[in-house]
C-alpha cells in the first residue's frame, strides 16, 4: 500500500520552485474591485490590438472544432514557409513558443546535461531546463544587460554546455544581440536557440531565419502571440535544420496546436499587411511612451527593440509604484530578482493606455 501518491513523482520536480504564471483578468478584477473592461493590462507583453477582425469572425464560426487538428499544421507551415522563404520541412508549429522551448529540451537533454543561461532573461529557459533535469550554467548579463562574452566563452570551455537559449531581443530589457556574438557562439559545438518572440518590433537587420540552413546548430523560434495578437490561442513556430525535424515531430504531442489556433494563424498570415500596421503603431507608441517615461525624474527607461520598456526605479520603492498603479487598475510587471532589483517592465499599449499610465505616474512625483 502506497501512503503518498507523491512518491511516484520524480524527486527533482517535487523540489523545483514553481513557475508563477499571471492570474486571469476576472480574478484580478475581483481582487481589485475594478471592472474587467477598465483594467489596463501592460504586464505580459501582449498586443493591445488583439487578433485581426477576420480572426474573430472565423474563430466564432469554426465548422471543424469537433475534429482533431492537423498534427502537422500543414496549411500554416505552407504559409510560413512562403512568408519566410524557407522549406515547409524546416518549420514546426507549437502551442506557443513555450511548447517548442520545452520540446527542444526534451529532445536534446539527458539528465545532467548542461544548458547555458544568461539571466536576467525569459524565465522559461531555466524553468524547462529544471523540468528536464539539465544543469543550468548561469552567466549573468553585464549591468547594461549586454551578454558577458568573456564569461560565456569561459563557461563553454569549462562546462561544455549542450545548448543555449538566447532571446533576441531579450525579455525583460528589449536589447538585440549583436550579430557577431551570435556568429561566435555558432562556431562552438553548441546548439544555439534564438528566441525571436519580439523580433517584429525591432529594426534588426540580420534575418537569422535565412541562416538556419547554413548552420547545423542554429534554431530560430518565433511566435504569433505578440506580432499577431494571438497569445490566448497559443501558437508559435520554429525554423529548424531540416534533419532535426523528424525527431521533433516524433516527440511532440500529435494534436498540439488547436483547430482554432491553426485557423487564426492562417487568416493572420493571409493579412500580414494589417499585422504590420498594428506593429508599426506599437513601435510609434513605444517611442512616445519612452519619451514620457524619460521625463519622470525617478524612472530610468532603457531603449527597447521589443513591445515593452524596462525601467529602473530610483528614489522610490518599485513594489510600491507597482501597487499604486495596480490599485488604479493598471497592471505592469515588477521584478525583484538578481540583476533586476528595483525594476519594472511596462508593455506598450494603445495611446490612451500610455496617457492614463503616465497620469498616475506623474501624480507620484
Ligand atoms: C522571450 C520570450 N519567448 C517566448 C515567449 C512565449 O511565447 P508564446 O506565447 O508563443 O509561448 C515569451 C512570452 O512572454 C517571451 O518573452
Amino acid at each position: 500500500m502506497i501512503s503518498d501518491i507523491n512518491t511516484f513523482i520524480r524527486p527533482n520536480l517535487m523540489n523545483m520552485p514553481d513557475y508563477k504564471p499571471i492570474y486571469p483578468l476576472d480574478v484580478i478584477a475581483d481582487n481589485l474591485g475594478i471592472p474587467q473592461d477598465q483594467l489596463i493590462k501592460l504586464d505580459a507583453n501582449e498586443n493591445p490590438f488583439g487578433p485581426l477582425t477576420e480572426v474573430l469572425e472565423i474563430t466564432g464560426l469554426l465548422q471543424n472544432a469537433h475534429i482533431y487538428p492537423d498534427p502537422e499544421s500543414r496549411r500554416v507551415r505552407a504559409l510560413l514557409a512562403e512568408y519566410h522563404q524557407v522549406s515547409e520541412q524546416s518549420t514546426v508549429l507549437g502551442a506557443g513558443a513555450d511548447e517548442l522551448i520545452d520540446l527542444v529540451m526534451r529532445l536534446v537533454i539527458d539528465p545532467g546535461d548542461r544548458l547555458l543561461n544568461c539571466p536576467p532573461t525569459f524565465g522559461m529557459y531555466s524553468f524547462d531546463a529544471s523540468v528536464n533535469q539539465a544543469k543550468v550554467i548561469n552567466v549573468p548579463r553585464l549591468s547594461d544587460f549586454s551578454l558577458d562574452i568573456a564569461g560565456m566563452e569561459h563557461a563553454i570551455q569549462e562546462h561544455q554546455p549542450k545548448l543555449i537559449f538566447l532571446a533576441n531581443p531579450n525579455n525583460p530589457d528589449g536589447k538585440l544581440i549583436p550579430p557577431e556574438i551570435i556568429k561566435a557562439l555558432l562556431a562552438h559545438p553548441l546548439l544555439v536557440v534564438l528566441d525571436e518572440a519580439y523580433i517584429n518590433f525591432s529594426a534588426a537587420e540580420n534575418d537569422w531565419i535565412q541562416k538556419v540552413s547554413e548552420y547545423d546548430n542554429l534554431i530560430v523560434l518565433r511566435t504569433l502571440s505578440k506580432w499577431a495578437g494571438l497569445a490566448g490561442l497559443r501558437i508559435g513556430y520554429g525554423i529548424f535544420p531540416e534533419n532535426f525535424v523528424p525527431a521533433l515531430m516524433k516527440a511532440k504531442q500529435p494534436y498540439n496546436v488547436s483547430v482554432a489556433a491553426q485557423e487564426a494563424a492562417c487568416v493572420s498570415l493571409l493579412n500580414i499587411e494589417q499585422l504590420n500596421q498594428n506593429t508599426t503603431s506599437i513601435i510609434l507608441e513605444r517611442q512616445r511612451l519612452f519619451e514620457k517615461l524619460s521625463k519622470i525624474s525617478w524612472l530610468m527607461p532603457y531603449p527597447s527593440s521589443a513591445n515593452f520598456i524596462l525601467c529602473k526605479v530610483t528614489g522610490k520603492n518599485a513594489q510600491d509604484v507597482n501597487q499604486r498603479l495596480r490599485k488604479k487598475g493598471i497592471l505592469i510587471r515588477h521584478f525583484n530578482k538578481p540583476g533586476l532589483e528595483d525594476h519594472i517592465r511596462i508593455s506598450v499599449g494603445k495611446p490612451e493606455h500610455t496617457d492614463q499610465l503616465v497620469d498616475v505616474l506623474e501624480q507620484m512625483e
